[in-house]
């Protein structure tokens, strides 16, 4: 497939006043697209937005929280509004949480679904229309969480499973319409300070520094996604660990079981 630049596109990042989603946008508003970040934190999108201002990008903020029909559909309009078109949907936004099934909260299951699933599937769907216009790219940013099950973030991995699938069906659906769908699987990304993760009774736990040998830094997630749209890739599954996840879970399954039930009140420590 021929590389597809982005100069001159307009791309729309959910999630993107922190972590992957900001370092995203401002990869690719250095390449010359003109970026839409967005996040429900009025003050850290302000924040990011001052930043990519100051580095000479063409930027539009949006708070709006788009796990709701009614966020999703401001964040597509405003941008309608100021730009006249959408190229690109990166479909970032997510939460991780912890805790065993059985501990958990209903209400943080249900919350999970909310954010991770229907903050990617209502953007989407109010974005299709101005995505076929552009012959543009819808990318779902799922993780290495979401090839297999796994003890302690098992909604987590759930709800990146369910990426999977919409995905997939996307891609078929779609097919005839010009519009490139991509899912990337990131695995352990450095985080920027102030991540915080859902914690099993519904309260938010701030996730410590992670910056070790073998996390991947976020502009390195960017450049996958970067890649993915110019190219116009379905499929990535990011790091060492998680090609090996992906490998391991086809040829062995019954192996990495017997492996994570060994680990997994290791797990359960590096959680906590
Ligand atoms: N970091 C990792 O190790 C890792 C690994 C695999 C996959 N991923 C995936 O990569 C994506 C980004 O992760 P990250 O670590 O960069 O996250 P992060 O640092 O926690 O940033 C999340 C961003 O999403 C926004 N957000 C969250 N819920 C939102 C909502 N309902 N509506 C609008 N914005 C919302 C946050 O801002 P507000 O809170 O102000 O809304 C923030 O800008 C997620 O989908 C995550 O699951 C991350």
């Amino acid at each position: 497939m021929a590389k597809r630049t982005v100069q001159g596109k307009v791309a729309v990042i959910t999630g993107s006043s922190m972590g992957i989603g900001k370092a995203t946008a401002k990869l690719l508003a250095s390449q010359g697209a003109k970026v839409v970040i967005n996040g429900r934190t009025e003050s850290r999108l302000q924040q990011a937005k001052q930043e990519l201002e100051r580095a000479g990008f063409e930027v539009l903020a949006v708070t709006a929280d788009i796990s709701t029909q009614a966020g999703a559909s401001q964040l597509i309009t405003e941008t309608i509004k100021r730009f006249g078109k959408i190229d690109i949907l990166i479909n970032n936004a997510g939460m991780s949480a912890r805790g065993y099934f059985e501990e958990t909260d209903p209400e943080v299951l249900e919350r999970m679904l909310q954010i991770n699933v229907m903050g990617c599937l209502h953007p989407t769907k109010a974005a299709l229309p101005y995505l076929e216009t552009a012959q543009g790219s819808v990318v779902f940013v799922s993780s290495v969480a979401g090839i297999r099950g796994l003890p302690e973030t098992g909604i987590y991995c759930a709800t990146k499973m369910a990426l999977t699938a919409v995905a997939e069906s996307l891609k078929v659906e779609l097919s005839d319409k010009g519009i490139h769908v991509g899912i990337v699987y990131v695995g352990i990304t450095e985080n920027d300070p102030g991540k915080r993760v859902i914690d099993k009774d519904g309260s938010y736990l701030l996730l410590k520094d992670r910056k070790q040998r073998n996390t991947q830094k976020p502009e390195e997630v960017a450049q996958a996604i970067l890649r993915m749209v110019e190219k116009r890739q379905f499929k990535r599954i990011l790091t060492l660990l998680g090609k090996l996840n992906a490998i391991a879970n086809v040829l062995f399954p019954r192996l990495v079981d017997w492996v994570l039930i060994r680990s997994k009140e290791k797990i359960r420590k590096l959680n906590t």
